[in-house]
C-alpha cells in the first residue's frame, strides 16, 4: 500500500505580504489558477495514493483549520495536527509511526513537500511510481534528484555513486553523500563535479525502513513520538529531516528526476510560472509607464498600483502591507520580517 503525506506545517514567509502567519505560501494561488499550492500537490498525489482515504497531511495547529477548508475531500482525519511546528523530523518520523498505526508495516510511504511547481504530472507519476518499486526491491530511501544550474546554498546536494539501473530513461544511482544547505563555495565544488543533484526534498521508502534508521541515527526523535505520541513536541528540538537523517543514513538512493520541478523558492519565482506583459510581471490592477523587468502584484481589487520609469522590482499590494523590493533582494525578506516581528 502507498501512503503519500504533504508536509503542509512551513511558515512560507518568503512570499509576504500576500504570505501572512496563517496564510503561508503553501495556502496561495501563485499561478492564476483558482488553486493553492496545497491543493494542486493533494491533487497531483491522487491518482498515485489511489484516493483521498490513503493520503494524509502533516501541519501545525495554527494551520489546520485552513487545510481543511483547503482540502474538503480529504477525511479530517487524515490531517495530523502537530501541537508546534518543529521542522520536518519531528513531522516525518510522526507520520511515519501514524503510517504504521494505520496502515501496517508493509505500507511505502512517501513525503512531499506543499508549495512545490511540477511542470509534467505523466513523468512525474511514471517516476514515484519507479520510486515506489525501488524502494521496496532496495529497502531503502528514495530521494528525487534536480539537475542543479546554480551553486544555490537553498538546497540539500546529494552526491551520486554507483549506478543502479536504467528503465524508460529513469536512472538510478546509489547516494554516496547528502549535504544539506552548503555554503557557496562548498556549492560550487560541488556542481564543477558534475555528480551531484539537488534534494527535490522528496522521499520515498518503507515504513519499517525509515523508522528502524531514526531508530539508529534519531532516537532523541523517534522515541518519545513512540512512546507519548504528540504531547512529545514539547520536549522535541527543532531540526529537518535533512540534517537529523538524510546526512547519516546509508541507505539512500536517488533518481534523476525531469518533471519540470521549481520549488518556487521567492517572487521571483513568478517570472518563470506567468507570461510577461510588456516585460513586466502583472498580476491584478496596475498602470506601467516605461516600467520594465518589474513583478508587480496588487492584490487589493479596489486599488491600483502605477510605476514610472522603475525596473528590476518587486511591489506587491496586499491588504494592510506593501512591498516594494529590489528583485535580487528578495531572499531577504525573512531578516524583514524577523525585525516587523520584534516591532510588534
Ligand atoms: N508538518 C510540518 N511541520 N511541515 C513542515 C514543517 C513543520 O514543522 N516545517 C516545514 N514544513 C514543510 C514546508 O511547508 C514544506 O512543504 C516542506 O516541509 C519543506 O520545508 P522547507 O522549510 O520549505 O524546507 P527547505 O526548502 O528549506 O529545504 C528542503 O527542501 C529543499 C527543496 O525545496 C530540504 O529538503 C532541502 O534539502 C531541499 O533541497
Ligand atoms: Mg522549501
Amino acid at each position: 500500500k502507498f501512503i503519500p503525506v504533504i508536509l503542509a506545517g512551513g511558515k512560507g514567509e518568503r512570499f509576504w505580504p500576500l504570505s501572512r502567519l496563517q496564510r503561508p505560501k503553501q495556502f496561495l494561488c501563485l499561478d492564476n489558477s483558482d488553486e493553492s499550492l496545497l491543493q494542486t500537490t493533494a491533487n497531483r498525489l491522487l491518482n498515485l495514493a489511489g484516493g483521498w482515504q490513503n493520503l494524509l497531511v502533516i501541519t501545525s495547529e495554527l494551520l489546520a483549520e485552513g487545510v481543511k477548508q483547503q482540502l474538503p475531500s480529504l477525511p479530517p482525519d487524515n490531517i495530523l495536527v502537530e501541537p508546534t511546528a518543529k521542522d520536518t523530523a519531528p513531522a516525518v518520523t510522526w507520520a511515519s509511526l501514524e503510517v504504521k498505526r494505520r496502515y501496517g508495516e508493509d505500507a511505502i510511504t512517501a513525503f512531499f513537500p506543499a508549495d512545490h511547481y511540477i511542470g509534467n504530472q505523466e513523468q512525474f507519476e511514471k517516476i514515484i511510481e519507479t520510486g515506489i518499486k525501488y524502494a521496496q526491491e532496495k529497502q531503502g530511501i528514495i530521494t528525487l534528484g534536480i539537475k542543479p544550474d546554480y551553486p544555490s546554498t537553498g538546497y540539500g546536494y546529494i552526491e551520486q555513486g554507483e549506478k543502479q539501473e536504467e528503465n524508460d530513461g529513469i536512472s538510478f544511482y546509489r547516494v554516496t553523500r547528502f549535504t544539506e544547505k552548503p555554503d557557496e563555495k562548498t556549492a560550487k565544488e560541488f556542481i564543477a563535479t558534475q555528480k551531484y543533484s539537488w534534494n527535490s526534498g522528496m522521499f520515498i521508502f518503507p515504513v519499517e525502513v525509515v523508522l528502524e534508521e531514526l531508530q539508529k541515527h534519531a532516537p532523541q526523535i523517534l522515541q518519545p513520538l513512540q512512546e507519548k505520541g504528540k504531547s512529545a513536541y514539547t520536549q522535541l528540538e527543532k531540526i529537518s529531516i535533512d540534517y537529523a537523517l538524510m546526512e547519516k543514513t546509508d541507505l539512500a538512493y536517488v533518481i534523476r528526476a525531469e518533471f519540470g520541478w521549481d520549488d518556487l523558492g521567492d517572487w521571483n519565482a513568478l517570472e518563470r510560472l506567468l507570461a510577461k506583459e510588456n516585460n513586466n510581471i502583472l498580476v491584478g490592477d496596475s498602470l506601467n509607464q516605461d516600467s520594465e523587468n518589474n513583478i508587480i502584484y496588487n492584490n487589493q481589487s479596489d486599488e491600483i498600483v502605477m510605476t514610472i520609469g522603475v525596473e528590476d522590482l518587486v511591489i506587491v499590494r496586499e491588504g494592510n502591507a506593501t512591498l516594494i523590493a529590489h528583485k535580487n533582494k528578495t531572499q531577504d525578506i525573512k531578516k524583514a520580517l524577523k525585525l516587523l516581528q520584534q516591532r510588534e
